[in-house]
């Protein structure tokens, strides 16, 4: 969809429909206070009369106001004032869009922007209307035969801000949006694709096809070269499945040459059955989005080049499947991982750890500012946060906090857990360095444990998605978390980058004579 920004009188408008606001009870927004003003009381006494109170869920489309430049307006109900905060927000924008778009406008303008939440910005209302729209809008219907089409489906939403000195952030915002909502797009897609299709192979075409299309850089290691180096904890997990693992490396670079890249490490288990500690039949099925760590981190990357962040960014998707086959690791299995530290294979489906700690080890070679991973690592994650949090652990408090700030900010929110060293002694084995379990407590804590000794050469954070990634039940798909955190985490980088350049300008003497 197209999206644009614009200041000026809601009643002026020339478009299909305005959207405008009302609290409960019946308390018009601004924006729909200056349409009842030029409608001369229509809209006072339609709510007096009861046909709508601004209850949140509730909407009234008028056609033909008296007045009114649109040929419709939509009266959108908020619920309380004082209730009215980012999640009602976003639902008011989200259930706007929907009925926009089930009602046949093909364009409308859009004034919830204006409304005031506490703490959030112009630029922050922005970019979640972009990001909610888009949200509202997405389909996965390319694998039915027949696809419900809209007979006239919204095609432009118009972004109303109440003053003109609004207009250069609310559109800096509205290109953030954008790109974060993209990036988000292609993260679904790609997890919501089934195992039989969306394939480690298929996971590295994406990659070479993101690389063609926004100029980045793109490498991709097959299982020779990873025996080659000695990544034997990621190719156990290999062993079971007829689907090659796939290594991808995706580099872009907004950046000065010499400084050091942001790296970014995402699980991708295109399909996790256990192996030979095979899953429970039940919901094994969502074991599809096994790789949506994989998929938010180049998600990330497409967002940050479309953005044009000046960083130099790598994402690294390990990409293999977790089968049961003949040639399947056994349980008790040691091997040996590519830093050198042996490990004894506990239990199969502990198998992101394994994959990942190979993808920690190879990219010290990129001398990272710092590393950040992102797994649907443990089940336990979901019991400990439900859907709501991403789990976080870091070896580094600095960075644990950018990255709970920039989900704060992005409103896609993680929580910190500990990483005392106390929970490495889950972690021994009598066979080897040490096991990939760590039982039953704990189970986010010693997953991210297990990471953190593969972690040490540089400020590494790890975020477990396992509860946030995707949906279950009737509303079953990808998320597109955490990439809207990512991108904020990004962007909050390129500011300080920039304002660190722009202060050692000011510092330099001028040119002598
Ligand atoms: N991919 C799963 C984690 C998962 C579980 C994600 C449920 C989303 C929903 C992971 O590979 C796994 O199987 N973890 C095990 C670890 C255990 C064997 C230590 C788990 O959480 O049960
Ligand atoms: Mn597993
Ligand atoms: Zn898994």
């Amino acid at each position: 969809m197209e999206f644009s920004i614009k200041s000026g009188s809601p009643e002026k408008q020339r478009t299909a429909c305005v959207v405008v606001g009302v609290f409960e009870t019946r308390k018009m927004s601004p924006a729909c206070q200056r349409l009842d003003e030029a409608a001369d009381g229509f809209l006072t006494e339609l709510l007096r009369r009861g046909d709508m109170d601004g209850k949140a869920g509730s909407t009234l489309l008028l056609h033909k106001v008296p007045g009114i430049a649109a040929e419709r307006v939509l009266l959108v109900g908020l619920g309380k004032e004082r209730d009215f905060h980012e999640n009602e927000y976003r639902a008011a924008v989200a259930l706007a869009v929907r009925t926009l778009n089930e009602t046949g406008s093909l364009e409308g303008v859009c004034y919830l922007t204006e409304l005031p939440l506490k703490k959030r910005d112009i630029a922050w209302r922005i970019r979640q209307a972009v990001m909610a729209a888009e949200e509202t809008l997405y389909r996965f219907d390319r694998l039915k035969s027949k696809q419900d089409a809209v007979r006239r489906p919204l095609r432009k939403l118009i972004l109303g801000v109440a003053e003109r000195a609004e207009l250069p952030v609310a559109e800096q915002a509205r290109r953030e949006g954008e790109a974060i909502a993209a990036g988000m797009g292609f993260m679904k897609n790609l997890a919501n694709l089934p195992g039989n299709l969306c394939t480690p192979t298929h996971l590295a075409d994406e990659a070479r096809a993101l690389a063609k299309e926004l100029n980045l850089e793109v490498e991709v290691l097959g299982r020779a070269e990873m025996e080659q180096l000695g990544m034997n904890a990621l190719l156990a997990v290999a062993k079971g499945s007829h689907q090659p693992p796939q290594f991808i490396i995706l580099k872009y670079a907004g950046g000065a040459p010499d400084e050091k890249p942001i790296v970014l490490v995402g699980k991708g288990i295109t399909f996790d059955t256990g192996g030979i500690s095979l899953k429970p039949a039940a919901e094994m099925d969502e074991m599809k989005f096994d790789m949506s760590g994989a998929a938010s981190v180049l998600a990330a990357l497409k967002a940050a080049a479309l953005m044009k962040l000046p960083l130099n960014v790598i994402a690294v998707a390990p990409a293999v499947e977790n089968m049961p086959g003949g040639g399947a690791t056994r349980p008790g299995d040691v091997v040996t991982s590519l830093s050198g530290q042996t490990i004894e294979i506990l239990n199969t489906d502990a198998e992101g750890r394994l994959i990942l700690c190979d993808a920690l080890t190879y990219v010290e070679r990129f001398e990272p500012a710092c590393v950040v991973d992102v797994a649907t690592l443990t089940g336990a994650c979901v019991i400990a946060l439900g859907h709501v949090a991403s789990g976080l652990l870091a070896n580094d408090n600095a960075l644990a906090h950018e990255l709970l700030a920039a989900g704060e900010a992005a409103w896609d929110r993680a929580w910190q857990l500990p990483l005392f060293a106390d929970y490495q002694e889950q972690l021994k084995s009598n066979f080897a360095d040490m096991a990939n379990i760590g039982g039953r407590p704990a189970g986010t804590i010693t997953a991210a444990a297990f990471l953190s000794r593969f972690a040490k050469q540089y400020d590494w954070a790890h975020l477990d998605i396992a509860g946030t990634a995707y949906k279950s039940g009737k509303e079953k798909g990808s998320t597109g978390r955490p990439v809207p955190l990512l991108a904020h985490f990004l962007l909050e980088r390129a500011r300080r980058a920039q304002a660190a350049q722009k202060s050692a300008r000011a510092r330099r003497p001028a040119a002598q004579p």
